[in-house]
């Protein structure tokens, strides 16, 4: 096959948070593709970049006290001891506040325009008054128009799923400052996707293989046509107002690339770095018709990257993606889906820490991973099954129960005369290699184990019935003994060539032991001759995995306080934030019939209305000494039937943890100056 020259790239991860497993399975199932390419002899150009843009980061950063540049610089210093880690080999990464990527945006952006895709509206969005800025939607919340729930998000109900536009809103309050946002008209500038002519096209490029057959159905609904004859496919807002950490729209002034639109973008400012730095023409490789463009990405952000994306490229005159790779979500025994935001589960620099063989991982993976975008769960006991029965006991021990012998007894030299079940054998293993390469390049990394796996068996088959041990018992058995052990070592170095794109250090290690160059897919050398073998694998062991996934110790605490109790485990200020207290004014205050320890409270917390709250402390006060007195309520807690009617709310109150050894609550009171309705931050 002529030499194919690849362009290859997974998803630009945010710059604001580390890497989690969900990264680095993405990163692993491209590795093993572009390191199979390589092994074909194919030019294989891999890289990525930090996703730095958008108002989350910007708002991010203002919170750490940094810039914004500052903040991803940090961010990116980060990343490579996951990627050494896991031996993730991208030939460059970059980022999407480059000075190629500004460039290559502003330059797209020119060439849509040219093709008269670019139009500019006028919208109306919510604003800040206090923090001066147009808000993105997840920064306003409020009450849901629909179920009234509080604190929603500006696009949908958490509590009843409706969606909903964030102008919608009841009670609308940004998520910076508090304030009420107040509507304000600003221009956008829009890419039209739905002009004819993009429909046509992404018709044409969606169905000519370019995606999975699950991902054509998922995007279907947007090109093709709908019950009113129409596809579902809008117009798209690329813009946002200043202030955002993002590229300026060329006369555009103080008007920004949305970071959906310059995102995609840094593939080939990565490259375009990559090629700089090398002295190699980036236009001329761009210009080749012959160069193949590919991008692995999560199911997350399908739309983006093959109906946004493509067009984008079209319709600016570029080379548009050969085919767009998208895989499942990665969950935890069973657990949840390791999102963006909560990349909680199984930390990748904690598995190294441990001393666990980041090949195992990528073994595992690769076991269990299809060219589908189906979900992929790692699971502790399958993880231990799988490495230490399959990599380990099937495979690494061909070498271990082989070598020895020869070292031992032929001085490491290898025969190449070999018996014919062993000449058949090694024929075999060859004649496999065809089918596993065709599972490499279509991504069926399982299958290509699990045949892997299987002729691991065959020769394990051939072990038990010639039985080197036995052999070496007996001098006169020598000959058969030294044929059988190098068919042996022939047939795990053939195994280590189809395991090299998954387990590339290990391949080094075989290469060391055998002689041998592995780098190349074909090349079907005997091995002549071994050094001392040393054990090339460990077995995973189950304290390993408990404390992989054992939680971060919580410090014990010194003493008992006075209060009775321990301090509550820590929380984060987004949790405390959850709780809306408030000073409360105890306007009406009385017995409860049928109750000895409840006091009835009628509180206003200025909302021009009062609160009916139930609270247990008649045993400290009488209703004449809490009545016009100012405390402090929690005022976002669920309404709660009670025998004697519905409680809307809950007075803070302090006690000792015993309550029977030392009774005693006690009701709190602000200081002097707050008022009812005040918020308690
Ligand atoms: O979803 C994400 O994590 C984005 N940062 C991916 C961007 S991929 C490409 F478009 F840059
Ligand atoms: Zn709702």
């Amino acid at each position: 096959m002529p030499q194919r020259r690849l362009f290859v790239t997974t998803a630009l991860p945010y710059a604001n948070g580390k890497f989690h497993i969900g990264h680095i399975m993405e990163y692993i199932q491209a590795d093993i593709w572009v390191r199979y390419q390589r092994m074909r002899g194919h030019e294989v150009n891999f890289v990525c970049a930090d996703d730095a843009h958008g108002a989350p980061i910007m708002i991010a950063a203002e919170k750490a006290g940094k810039t914004p540049q500052q903040f991803v610089a940090d961010i990116a210093a980060g990343r490579k001891p996951y990627l050494d880690g896991f031996h993730i080999a991208f030939d460059n990464w970059h980022s999407t506040d480059g000075a190629e990527n500004h460039e290559l945006a502003g330059q797209v952006y020119l060439d849509l325009k040219k093709a008269g895709l670019i139009e500019t509206r006028t919208i109306e969005q919510f604003f800040d008054p206090e923090k001066n800025m147009f808000l993105p939607d997840r920064f306003i919340k409020g009450e849901c128009p629909k179920c009234g729930a509080k604190d929603q998000y500006g696009d949908n109900c958490e509590s009843c799923g409706a969606v909903y536009s964030p102008t919608e809103l009841k009670a609308p309050y940004s998520a910076l400052s508090g304030a009420r946002p107040v509507l304000k008209n600003s221009e956008h500038f829009f890419f039209r996707l739905s002009d004819p002519r993009c429909i046509e096209f992404l018709k044409q490029w969606t169905t000519s293989g370019a995606v999975q057959p699950e991902v054509l159905n998922k995007i279907s609904e947007w090109i093709a046509p709908g019950e009113d004859g129409k596809p579902k496919m809008g117009d798209w807002d690329i813009s946002r107002d200043a202030p955002y950490f993002g590229i300026e729209i060329p006369d555009a002034p103080g008007k920004y690339f949305y970071v959906w639109l310059d995102a995609p973008i840094g593939y080939l400012a990565s490259l375009k770095n990559y090629f700089g730095k090398s002295g190699r023409d980036y236009d001329a490789f761009m210009a080749d018709p012959a160069v193949e463009q590919y991008h692995f990405i999560g199911k997350d952000i399908i739309t983006f990257h093959t109906l946004f994306w493509p067009a984008m490229l079209h319709f600016s005159g570029r080379k548009v993606p050969n085919a767009v790779y998208v895989h499942g979500f990665l969950t935890v025994n069973n657990g949840e889906k390791m999102s963006k935001s909560r990349g909680t589960g199984l930390d990748p620099l904690k598995y190294l820490s441990l001393g666990m063989n980041p090949e195992w991982l990528r073994y595992y993976l690769a076991a269990k991973l299809n060219a589908k975008n189906e979900d992929v769960d790692f699971n502790a006991d399958d993880f231990m099954l799988r490495v230490n029965s399959d990599l380990v006991g099937k495979y690494i021990n061909i070498a271990s129960r082989a070598a020895g012998f020869l070292t031992k007894r032929f001085g490491g030299q290898l025969t190449h005369a070999f018996d014919p079940q062993g000449a058949a054998l090694l024929q075999a293993l060859r004649d496999a290699g065809a089918c596993i390469a065709e599972h490499y390049d279509s991504r069926e990394y399982g299958k290509a184990s699990r045949e892997i796996m299987a002729l691991a068996d065959q020769v394990n088959a051939y072990v038990d019935q010639n039985k080197p041990w036995e052999l070496a018992k007996d001098e006169a058995n020598n000959v058969q003994l030294h044929q059988v052990c190098s068919v042996l070592i022939n047939a795990f170095a053939i195994l280590s060539r189809y395991l090299a794109p998954v387990l590339p250090s290990l391949a080094q290690d075989v290469e060391k032991l055998t002689g041998l160059q592995l780098g190349r897919w074909d090349d079907g050398q005997d091995v002549t001759s071994i050094t001392p073998y040393q054990h090339l694998m460990q077995r995973v062991t189950p304290e390993q995995l408990a404390a992989l996934f054992e939680p971060p110790a919580t410090p014990e605490p010194e003493k008992v306080l006075p209060g009775g109790e321990e301090i509550a485990p820590v929380i984060t200020i987004d949790d405390f934030a959850k709780i809306d207290l408030r000073i409360a004014r105890i306007v009406e205050c009385e017995p409860v019939e049928g109750s000895t320890k409840l006091l009835r409270l009628s509180l206003d917390v200025g909302e021009g209305r009062l609160r009916n709250v139930f609270s247990g402390i008649a045993s400290m006060y009488k209703p004449e000494d809490l009545r016009g007195k100012l405390t402090v309520m929690v005022a976002n807690l669920a309404p709660r039937k009670m025998k004697f009617g519905i409680s809307e709310g809950m007075v803070l109150a302090a006690s000792h943890a015993d309550e029977k050894s030392q009774p005693g609550i006690h009701v709190l009171e602000p200081w002097p100056g707050a008022q009812p309705g005040m918020r308690i931050h």
